[in-house]
């Protein structure tokens, strides 16, 4: 599918359908996850892809909204970094989550990002800790976010130009 389809058509899916994630196509977002772009080609990014259930439902409750689907979730792609190999790993973090998403639209799976970064767990430490704490990361890591990913079990309509905030765009200059 052309790149302007793939992103009209990609809404965040949090339903997933009991249908297995092939190993080829998780081979695909592995690759997808390594070639995406990073500043001066640091690639300071960790993945960590996880099918255990019971692992996904403990990183369901890092933080207290917005993570709970991933529990029902077939796949879930931690990106961690250490912020030490780059001073935008931020950004280089963002771009893979985001090629990811795209890459797994163009696989036929639904996904949604779930923001670690910045985010808090209900005992008052970072989501970043207790996601680093499921998985035995090592300590220069900070979590990113989450990408969960599965067959989407509810079909969500995709853009149009209605949605379009065309006023966000300028020429040269802001009037
Ligand atoms: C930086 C970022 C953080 C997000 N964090 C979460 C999150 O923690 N939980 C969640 O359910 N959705 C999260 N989302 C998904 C957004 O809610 C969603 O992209 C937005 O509402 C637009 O809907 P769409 O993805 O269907 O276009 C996040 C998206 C982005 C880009």
């Amino acid at each position: 599918m052309k790149t302007i389809d793939l992103v009209q058509q990609r809404r965040s899916c949090r339903i997933y359908s009991e249908q297995k994630i092939e190993l080829e196509k998780i081979d695909q977002l592995k690759k997808i996850a390594l070639w995406s772009p990073t500043s001066k080609n640091n690639r300071p990014w960790e993945f960590v892809f996880i099918d255990d259930k019971s692992l996904l439902e403990e990183l369901s409750a890092c933080k207290p909204h917005g993570a709970a689907f991933l529990k029902n979730a077939p796949l879930a792609i931690v990106i961690l970094a250490d912020p030490n190999k780059s001073d935008v790993w931020i950004e280089d973090c963002s771009i893979a989550a985001s090629f990811l998403q795209l890459g797994a639209e163009d696989l036929g799976l639904g996904s949604c990002w779930i923001q670690i970064r910045e985010r808090t767990h209900s005992s008052g430490s970072t989501a970043s800790e207790q996601v680093k704490k499921l998985l035995h990361a090592p300590a220069n890591l900070e979590t990113a976010s989450i990408i969960a990913l599965g067959y989407k079990g509810k079909e969500r309509r995709p853009y149009t130009d209605e949605d379009l905030l065309t006023e966000r765009i300028h020429l040269n200059q802001f009037k």
